[in-house]
């Protein structure tokens, strides 16, 4: 019989790289709260109607990622591909539009039939905040503000760019698509086969194309920044003046649009060179127009999420956690006791470890191997006279602790 394994492009999290995950979910969580987001928590199962008509029929996500199928009911669900479409749907269906400016974030694991390779996976963990009901270019400020920061706490700014653009409104919009289209028609035969089909479908998409015939094409585009209204220019400069103000340093990309339907104004990545070519580590934008699209009062939103693989893959070392305590029981009376004594070094705050078995090497022996910092050596001896031997791992030396005083003297670091 064939060994069952991991579905491709999923994994197992366990040890160095839960730990990452988890310091990552962590630290951001404290800092989206310090600004004021509360958790979410939408399902893993969303109707796929939701991400049809939230993301784009033409979204490269709708058109070949989705984990689409029919249940036994015959419903079509998607297993989620991002977050942002449920939080929509979670508004508009709690009625939330007496609530906003409402700040939400949310994390949990994101599903796309994607080629698996560094940094890209079909599971992947997302942690993502949305600013719901606020039109003004404070909002994209905020949220940026909010993603540099937690980039900066977890030290991988050194690697990271902050890359900018504004695709500005539907006006600014119709506007280019026509002069982009003109242009593009008369350099056809040099495009790619997908550039070709977004032509027809979605052409702004072809601004961010990686084939080297299209970047070829795209150098001598028109540029969308010349058909802003006035009023995406206005709304994109108070976004600059902002990050300027801020101190967050950025790259405008003219050619940067996002793949997602959504979007409007401000659309950001921030990208790094240390993971090859899955570079996007944060990446969101403007997004004005989802929530009436989805059927809700018309409702402005902003917002990012970021991929904490990516981001697992970039952190530096993590902190050191605190190294434990072996409790190391000696015959049966003993082991009775250690159950006790370990729940009450537990109580004082000690992290403590019980070596379930073997003789006194072989637990002193997994003692050094989990990096205890002391092992408590208890047997009936130590038990009628209310003691216990601590043998301090750094320094080799051992002495006889009243049980009364253990968990102070072990409290105490600097043994
Ligand atoms: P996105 O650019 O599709 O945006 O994904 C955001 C981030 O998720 C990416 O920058 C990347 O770090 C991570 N990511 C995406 N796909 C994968 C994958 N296959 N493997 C590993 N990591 C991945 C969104 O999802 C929008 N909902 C963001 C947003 C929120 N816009 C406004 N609000």
């Amino acid at each position: 019989m064939s060994q069952l394994q991991t579905v491709r492009g999923t994994r197992d999290l366990f040890q160095d790289a839960n730990q990452r995950h988890r310091f990552i979910e962590t630290t951001a969580s404290r800092v989206v709260e310090l600004y004021g987001f509360e958790e979410i928590q939408t399902p893993i199962l969303e109707p796929a109607g939701l991400f049809k008509r939230g993301l784009g029929d033409t979204s490269d996500i709708v058109s070949k990622q989705m984990y689409l199928f029919k249940d036994l009911g015959g419903d079509e669900l998607v297993l989620r591909p991002e977050g942002t479409a449920g939080v929509a749907r979670a508004f508009i269906q709690e009625g939330m539009s007496q609530l906003t400016p409402l700040k939400l974030f949310y994390r949990g694991p994101m599903f796309r039939y994607e080629r698996p390779q560094k940094g890209r996976y079909r599971q992947f963990h997302q942690f993502g905040v949305e600013l719901l009901g606020v039109e003004k270019p404070q909002a994209d400020l905020e949220v940026l503000a909010c993603g540099y920061r937690i980039l900066k706490e977890l030290g991988v700014l050194g690697s990271i760019t902050l890359h900018l653009n504004t695709i500005g409104d539907e006006a600014s919009r119709a506007a280019y698509r026509d002069k982009l289209v003109g242009y593009l028609n008369t350099r056809k035969s040099e495009l790619s086969q997908d550039s070709l089909w977004r032509l027809e479908n979605n052409p702004l998409r072809i601004l961010d194309s990686k084939d080297p015939g299209d970047k070829n094409v795209v150098a001598s585009a028109p540029k969308l920044s010349d058909s802003l209204t006035p009023e995406a220019k206005a709304f994109f400069d108070a976004v600059l003046i902002g990050l300027k103000a801020l101190e967050i340093p950025f790259i405008i990309d003219d050619n940067l649009v996002r793949g997602l339907d959504y979007y409007c104004h401000t659309v950001f990545e921030f990208t790094t060179d240390a993971l090859g070519s899955q570079n996007a580590v944060l990446a969101g934008g403007r997004y004005d127009g989802l929530i009436k699209d989805l059927g809700g009062p018309q409702t402005p939103g902003v917002g990012w999420a970021f991929g904490i693989d990516r981001l697992a893959e970039l952190l530096p070392d993590l902190p050191a956690s605190p190294e434990p305590i072996a409790i190391v029981p000696l015959g049966d009376e003993a082991e009775q006791a250690a159950i006790l004594l370990s729940e009450k070094l537990r109580s004082a705050g000690l992290k403590t470890d019980i070596g379930y078995s073997g003789n006194l090497a072989k637990r002193m022996k997994r003692a050094d191997k989990i990096g205890a910092r002391a092992a408590v050596i208890i047997g009936s001896n130590e038990l009628t006279a209310g003691v216990a031997q601590v043998k301090w791992l750094k320094t080799g030396t051992q002495e006889s602790i009243a049980l009364s005083e253990l968990s102070n003297r072990l409290l105490d670091t600097d043994n």
